[in-house]
């Protein structure tokens, strides 16, 4: 069944210069047809040197939306319009505009995981993977961290001469876990190491071997010499974390750690829109454009 559907995507492909990004929460078939598989920072990247003239985005609207803004001559669909990220909406502009007033040289770092809205109103954005490097190279002593806060708050840590201010945003996938968890996976796997992503609550991070994003967990896992790893972000890094480790264990942090909009980019879907040209990303220019400054800095400073 998924064969056909495999080999029509492929054809479809073909016939209409597209190409299929897929981020390591998308589930594995998807993850198995796509031509670039990554983390946040790496899809945006890859984004921009494509030569296909289509972009279908197997992730959250916030990607898809950040691949068109940075290429506004590609038509960019996703497999399922509605696939969103609950954090992105977690930040307030009038919010952001009045930080602005009470503090002179403030700069508003936006994590990438936020609406084009958000972007519009932010100095720099950053991922995961970037935003320790990227806000500790900031001239601006005052740092307004948006949406989430415990990403924010592993920043803070580890760039102490700066003054972040955090912001009341967070994933409630990974927020939901609990050091509780931790504990009891430790206790059961007393010999693995555990991996979690950022977007963690504080007391999961401090119980952890290592803290990266999704990229950085699988780099990790794939250097280390440790057999043995407790998971601590969404279920989908299994896939790529199995298929490059056959020999190595992975146990996930939480039963169910699953973020359902990713889960919405099914193989038919992504068929469903290469067939039909639909589901495809619109920004208004004026958004596209202010928008575009943060991306583009992040870009930049990353290098
Ligand atoms: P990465 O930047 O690590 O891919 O994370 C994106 C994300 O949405 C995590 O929940
Ligand atoms: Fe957003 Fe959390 Fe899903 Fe990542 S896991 S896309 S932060 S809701």
């Amino acid at each position: 069944m998924s064969e056909g559907i495999i080999k029509e995507i492929e054809n479809l492909k073909a016939q209409k210069d597209a190409v299929i990004l897929a981020h390591y929460y998308a589930p594995a078939e998807v993850q198995g047809i796509a031509d670039y598989i990554g983390d946040s920072f790496y899809l945006a990247k890859v984004a921009t040197k494509l030569k296909q003239s289509r972009i279908v985005f197997c992730g959250v609207s916030f990607m898809g939306e950040s691949v068109k803004i940075l290429n506004p001559e590609k038509t960019v669909q996703m497999p399922d319009i509605t696939a969103d990220c609950a954090m992105a909406h977690m930040a307030d502009v009038n919010k952001i505009k009045q930080m602005k007033e009470e503090y002179e040289d403030l700069a508003v770092v936006c994590y990438i995981n936020s609406t084009a809205e958000l972007k519009c109103v932010s100095d720099v954005c950053v991922t995961s993977s970037n935003a320790v490097k990227i806000v500790r190279s900031l001239k601006n002593k005052n740092i307004f961290f948006i949406p989430d806060k415990n990403l924010g708050s592993f920043v803070k840590k580890q760039v102490p001469e700066k003054n972040i201010i955090l912001n009341d945003g967070c994933c409630p996938i990974h927020a939901a876990v609990t050091k509780e968890d931790i504990l009891s996976a430790k206790s059961e796997h007393p010999n693995a190491l555990v991996l979690t992503h950022p977007e963690c609550e504080a007391e999961v991070l401090a119980l952890s071997d290592f803290i990266g994003s999704t990229t950085d967990i699988l780099t990790f896992a794939n250097n280390s010499k440790q057999t043995e790893f407790i998971i601590c972000t969404e279920e989908g890094v299994g896939y790529p974390l199995i298929s490059n480790n056959p020999l190595k264990k992975f146990f996930f942090a939480k039963k169910e750690f699953i973020c359902k909009d990713m889960k919405l980019n099914t193989l038919e879907n992504v068929l469903k829109v290469l067939k039909e040209d639909s589901n495809i990303i619109e920004v208004d220019e004026e958004t596209r454009i202010r928008a575009m400054v943060p991306l583009d800095r992040m870009l930049e400073m990353a290098k």
